[in-house]
């Protein structure tokens, strides 16, 4: 896509689950939308894409780390985030404000500094019968996270049920969620 100068920023940041590897429907659909997409796997993401599509597809780079001193490529600035899939292990380290890779550094940052996130998750009902998950889902949505879980959002699938939901995932819904929310943080500017 040409004259990314005039769009918003998307970050989507996307950890190792199995919709990692058709998060071009996001992509595309947030194009579509008018969005200019940055796509920032998780360091376990990385195996469940194809980077290269989606370089070519965004015209960013697909950044799963840091950059190195004077490593070219830098990301444009972002004015809102998706964390779709959303793993159990990303969700309760950031709640616990642990940075250990490149996603949970940003969003250590970028969430206080205002820029509005929404977070899909992809759990089975067996982890999310863990109680530290229903605690940090609690604090994110205390730090104004807005993440889509529960009746009407993601709601989690019987284990080994995975694999059938991929096609239903809803990628519509986290844009949604982020549009909204990027609508009222320009409104509050
Ligand atoms: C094929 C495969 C599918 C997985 N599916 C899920 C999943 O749906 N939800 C989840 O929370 N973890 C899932 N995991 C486990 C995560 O990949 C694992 O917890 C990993 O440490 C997450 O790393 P990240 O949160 O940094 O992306 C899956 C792992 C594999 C290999």
């Amino acid at each position: 896509m040409s004259d990314t100068a005039s769009r918003p920023v998307l970050y989507v940041i996307v950890c190792a689950a199995g919709p990692a590897s058709h998060v071009e429907r996001l992509v595309a659909q947030a194009q579509e939308r008018g969005w200019d997409v940055c796509v920032i796997p998780s360091p376990n993401a990385v195996d469940f894409m194809d980077a290269a599509e989606l370089e070519n597809l965004t015209g960013h780079p697909v950044r799963s780390r840091h950059r190195k001193p004077g490593e070219a490529g830098s990301l444009p600035k972002a004015q809102a985030i998706i964390v779709a899939p959303a793993t159990y292990n990303t969700l309760n380290k950031w709640a616990l404000g642990i940075a250990d890779n490149y996603p949970l550094g940003l969003l250590a940052e970028l969430v206080p500094l205002g820029v509005p996130t929404v977070v899909l998750p992809f759990i089975n009902s067996a982890l999310a019968a863990n109680p530290p998950l229903s605690r940090s889902i609690s604090d994110l949505r205390a730090m104004g996270v807005r993440v889509l879980y529960g009746p009407g959002e993601f709601e989690p699938h019987p284990p080994g049920t995975g694999g059938s939901r991929l096609d239903s995932y809803p990628w519509n819904l986290a844009l949604d969620a982020a549009e909204q929310a990027h609508r009222n943080a320009s409104s509050m500017r």
